[in-house]
């Protein structure tokens, strides 16, 4: 060989390569990093914006493409790794280690709220993102069965430590209060629990804190969003005509709390029956035609499955205990469409 790629050269081809999402080249979108060139061997990382990035192949295919046919190259060695972009708005006072704050909302209890807020969360951490959970349902605390967790462990520092399973953590007012015990809340002291929660808590480094907000368009919903910014919010509706006009009425809250909302899951559509028919108990389609009525993303469709209701009820949710059932392929990529959209939302200028 006459003569190797130089650096330069190599930094330009990668410079041509735009990340699909995200519009811009990845060198300008800093993605491209540790880059060596040594005699023909390029090796570099390229650095996503969260590793539940649906377009990872994509981009290192797209980047392998760009280096075909140029001269001078013996080999190129790609890194894939990720770090997720902070929210810009978080403030340091509240809780900076804390990047982003995914707000899961309903219009009325039991559609499944808390269900695609665990199921999100575990399959965040399964792609290897740090990821917390907030159960903020103070009327209906459901986060810690779900989790299979009953406690917190003991505090430390004067911190509240959540407590750990299936690589996510969790804090609930379930662990606080006997079971049985009504909640009864008065504004002041809900308002502070949920301040609380940001600040007293020691969450660590966090990429995804998922919110499970309680049903409705209350005092939650309005003291999280005055204390942190919420990254993203997610509606989740049956596809029945009434879970709808409650889900449209949480469409206007995010709205009004100027918090982006990164779409729309339908949850409990279509059952499947063992002749592989199906039926549809709730109807199909709703959520969908409300998404698309409001402009927004639809984010997906969980069929009504009774296995999702029996792994809820033992603390191992089927992202964990039924990996490679259809619902649980469908809640990772749903978990993977939020993350591109909290991607695309911070990087934006
Ligand atoms: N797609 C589904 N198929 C079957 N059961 C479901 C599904 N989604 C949720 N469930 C079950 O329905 C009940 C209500 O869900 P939950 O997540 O607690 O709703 P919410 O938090 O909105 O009140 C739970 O018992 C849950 O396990
Ligand atoms: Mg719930």
């Amino acid at each position: 060989m006459d003569e190797w790629i130089t650096r330069e050269r190599a930094l330009q081809i990668l410079g041509t390569v735009l990340d699909p999402e995200l519009h811009k080249d990845l060198v300008s979108l800093n993605m491209i990093q540790e880059l060596e060139v040594e005699q023909g061997l390029v090796k570099f990382t390229i650095m996503l914006t969260t590793p539940a990035c649906p377009l990872k192949n994509k981009i290192e295919s797209d980047v392998r493409k760009a280096f075909e046919g140029e001269e001078g190259i013996k080999g190129l060695q790609i890194k894939i790794s990720a770090k997720v972009p902070q929210n810009q708005q978080i403030p340091e006072k509240i809780n900076s280690s804390i990047k982003n704050i995914i707000a899961v909302a309903s219009g009325k209890g039991g559609v499944g709220k808390s269900t695609v807020a665990v199921n999100l969360a575990i399959a965040l951490a399964q792609k290897g993102a740090q990821v917390g959970i907030m159960d903020a349902d103070i009327y209906g605390p459901n986060v810690p069965t779900m989790m299979g967790l009953d406690q917190l462990p003991k505090p430390q520092n004067n911190k509240i430590i959540p407590a750990q399973k299936h690589q996510v953590k969790v804090v609930s007012i379930g662990f606080l209060v006997k079971q049985g015990q009504p909640l009864i809340w008065r504004g002041p002291l809900l308002h502070s629990t949920i301040k609380q929660f940001l600040v007293d808590v020691d969450w660590g480094e966090l990429d995804y804190l998922v919110v499970d907000l309680p049903p409705g368009t209350g005092d939650v919903q309005l003291s999280l969003a005055q204390n942190i910014p919420v990254t993203c919010g997610i509606i989740v509706t049956m596809p029945q005509r009434v879970s709808l006009e409650d889900a449209s009425r949480g469409i206007g809250m995010f709205r009004k709390l100027n918090i982006p909302i990164a779409g729309v899951i339908e949850n409990m559509a279509s059952m499947v029956l063992p002749d592989r028919s199906t039926i549809d108990v709730f109807g199909e389609g709703g959520g969908e035609a409300m998404a698309n009525a409001y402009g927004l993303a639809f984010l997906g469709r969980i069929p009504l499955d009774p296995e999702i209701r029996r792994v809820g009820d033992t603390g191992e949710p089927i992202v964990v205990s039924r990996s490679k059932s259809t619902p649980a392929k469908k809640f990772v990529d749903i978990a993977c469409e939020v993350a591109s959209f909290i991607s695309v939302n911070n990087l934006k200028d």
